[in-house]
């Protein structure tokens, strides 16, 4: 098999008065109208950018939650245009239209260096229907096709598998990079390589569970999932959250953890709580015998040192999800305790997951990381080894 790699945007060429699709992922958390959390706009400027200067004119695209095919006011992409023009220092023109023929006639009507920001792709159920009429309509609208969307390349969608086998097409900067700091955490980290997995849902990532088992020096688990590892184990976790059929996949992958000889760290103390609450009476208490009537709702303070003295000797890390309930301040300290670790340890930090940046960034520790990963769910599927499809249909063989 000939070695393939990412078509990038020197691939496309001579740009100059070509009207680019651009399909980003502007997907950004929003409260009230309000974008709560701009790394995925800021994140895109670059190529945007570079697009701009190498004379295309820009049709942009994204989708924006989950409507699930329909119109909804809520999750219409105005403020994300007004947004991304201020990043970019550009006008963007909002349609509110996603391929029909307002938006054909925006498009039609756009001049030379012109940014067009279509509407939210998922308002049209064939977008996520991988629709190939779809997908001709998208493509029709632009000349060539740069995919920058990493956090939706797990989507076999039409604007992300289906447009570019109509275009010439290539991966933006932001996919690039993101493919770039990915493949090496899979091929050749720098080691000690030490993940540090938490959030609530064992069943989402007990994937990446499994391959990082095979690659990793030490795994540390801490946020709601550690419990189910806890328990799985013939700990008392007390009312905690678990998934007990889970707990064979747990033993499974731990065993294969200590037959390669991988540290698995789960939290030796907790800090429980009868519910989640700010008010809630708080105990710390050993992670394997949490009193029947509470639950645990962060890693404890000795359990923070231990993980911390394992980060302190990482030469890659990998983090992807909270150690605990850290938008509650009472069950902060694990999530921020182990956040100042990774942050002043020496080694290359990657980190992904909407919860776990929205808590560096609250404690004012995002500068301190490496690579800010705009991908959660694509980010560990990656890392599980998946060809993701959004990537493999921009991969070209290598002459
Ligand atoms: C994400 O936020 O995970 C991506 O934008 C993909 O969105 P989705 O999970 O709704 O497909
Ligand atoms: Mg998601």
């Amino acid at each position: 098999m000939s070695p393939r790699r990412l078509r990038t945007l020197e691939d496309l060429g001579d740009l100059f008065s070509t009207t680019v699709l651009v399909r980003c992922d502007l997907n950004v958390p929003m409260e009230e109208g309000r974008i709560t959390d701009d790394l995925r706009i800021r994140a895109s400027v670059p190529t945007l950018r570079e697009l701009l200067d190498r004379g295309a004119t820009l049709v942009v695209c994204s989708h924006l939650g989950r409507p699930r095919g329909r119109v909804v006011d809520e999750l219409r992409l105005d403020p994300v245009a007004a947004a991304l023009g201020e990043a970019l220092g550009s006008t963007v023109r909002k349609v509110d239209d996603v391929v029909g023929p307002e938006a054909k006639r925006a498009v039609m009507a756009a001049s030379a260096g012109s940014v067009t920001l279509l509407e939210n792709l998922r308002f049209d159920p064939r977008e996520e229907q991988n629709d190939p009429g779809f997908a001709d309509e998208l493509a029709s609208l632009a000349e060539a096709y740069v995919n920058d969307a990493f956090g939706a390349a797990h989507r076999a969608h039409a604007s992300v598998v289906g447009v570019p086998r109509r275009l010439p097409s290539a991966a933006g900067r932001l996919m690039q990079r993101e493919v770039e700091v990915l493949s090496r955490l899979l091929e050749g980290p720098d080691e000690p390589f030490v993940a540090i997995l938490g959030g609530a849902k064992v069943a989402d990532k007990l994937g990446t569970v499994n391959a990082l088992v095979q690659r990793v020096d030490a795994l540390l688990v801490g946020g709601a999932m550690a419990f189910s590892f806890l328990a799985a184990a013939g700990g008392e976790v007390g009312r905690s959250l678990v998934e007990p059929d889970r707990f064979d996949d747990i033993r499974r992958a731990v065993k294969a953890a200590e037959e390669r000889g991988v540290l698995v760290q789960l939290p030796e103390d907790v800090v429980a709580a009868p519910e989640a609450s700010l008010e809630a009476k708080r105990q710390t208490v050993p992670s394997d015998a949490i009193p029947r009537d509470l639950m645990g709702l962060d890693i404890g303070p000795r359990t923070v040192e231990e993980f911390a003295r394992t980060i302190a000797d990482a030469r890659t890390i990998l983090w992807n999800g909270p150690m605990g309930m850290f938008e509650l301040e009472p069950f902060s300290a694990g999530t921020r305790g182990v956040a100042h670790a990774v942050a002043g340890a020496t080694a290359f930090s990657v980190l992904g997951g909407g919860d776990s940046l929205a808590a560096l960034r609250k404690f004012g520790l995002l500068d301190s990381i490496d690579h800010l990963s705009t991908g959660g769910g694509a980010s560990l599927e990656f890392l599980e080894g998946r060809e993701l499809p959004g990537i493999a249909v921009l991969m070209v063989e290598e002459a």
